[in-house]
């Protein structure tokens, strides 16, 4: 089946408008792909009918299903652990025995809120701390609300932890424990539009999200995270991402971990 190049522009126009994700002409087989999902399953014939049927659907359903299927949700428990090692070392002796609202925006499945969720528990009273995991796509906010993983993306956490938090749910797939969820609220929220959300906040881990936006949009969301942040209150980023020197309101502490002045 042939993208056009005047299709994959329609498709990319939309997605930037709708949540800054940048398609660059790089990204054009993995649109193809990923889109030819959606035809399959509606019973199309091709991608102009796809994008008619697109403007028709005046519910915005298919759209949210476009959304959904061109988001890459890749994420893992303890992903780039150093961060939880600073977490651990760094972070909790501040926080604890204070109110504090901790944000995992772009979540994806929640692997990162549920980490974070451990890490807490293990070290400092959990009581006092809420976390916010918050995605674009409705298919990864639902398995996090699930909490339920195959068993392979337990590999890398150490049997203690998974004896403590992770219970069988069957041959091949645990559930996070209740008390680790009751910790966390997930919700769908698109960051690139307004935020329904009381801060302020002590703690904000968006990571290996900014990668998929361009350079104005990265900025524009940093400028967004530093006002709901707390004076003192921390971004990680992902291992690949950064905030520019020029930005003199957050100081980096540590790789990917900024705190603002
Ligand atoms: C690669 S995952 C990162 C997950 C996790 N933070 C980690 O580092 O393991 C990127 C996530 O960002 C989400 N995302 C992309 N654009 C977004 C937007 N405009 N608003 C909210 N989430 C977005 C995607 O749906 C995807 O689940």
């Amino acid at each position: 089946m042939n993208l056009k190049p005047a299709e994959f522009k329609k498709i990319q126009t939309k997605i930037y408008d709708y949540c800054g994700i940048n398609l660059h002409e790089g990204k054009q087989a993995l649109v193809r792909s990923r889109v030819m999902k959606r035809i399959r399953k509606l019973g199309l014939q091709n991608f102009a009918h796809y994008l008619d049927y697109l403007e028709r659907d005046s519910s915005g359903e298919e759209f949210l299903a476009l959304v959904d299927v061109l988001t890459t949700n890749k994420t893992s428990f303890f992903r780039e652990n150093q961060h939880f090692k600073f977490i651990r070392d760094n972070v909790l002796p501040q926080i604890n025995g204070r109110q504090v609202k901790w944000w995992s925006a772009g979540c994806s499945t929640g692997e990162e809120a549920v980490s974070c969720s451990i890490i807490i528990r293990e070290n400092i009273n959990p009581k006092s701390v809420k976390l916010l995991g918050t995605d674009i796509s409705r298919d990864v906010i639902k398995t996090a609300k699930r909490g339920v993983y195959p068993a392979k993306s337990v590999d890398g956490v150490s049997p203690k932890l998974i004896s403590k938090y992770f219970r069988k749910a069957s041959e091949d797939q645990y559930q996070i424990a209740e008390n680790i969820r009751k910790m966390i609220t997930y919700g769908r929220l698109n960051l690139k539009k307004k935020w329904p959300l009381n801060g302020p906040f002590q703690v904000i881990m968006c990571r290996n999200v900014m990668i998929y936006f361009n350079r104005e949009t990265q900025q524009e969301l940093v400028a967004r995270f530093r006002e709901i942040l707390e004076p003192g209150g921390y971004l990680f980023l992902g291992h690949s991402e950064s905030i520019a020197s020029a930005d003199r309101s957050f100081e980096n502490i540590s790789p990917a971990v900024y705190r603002k002045k």
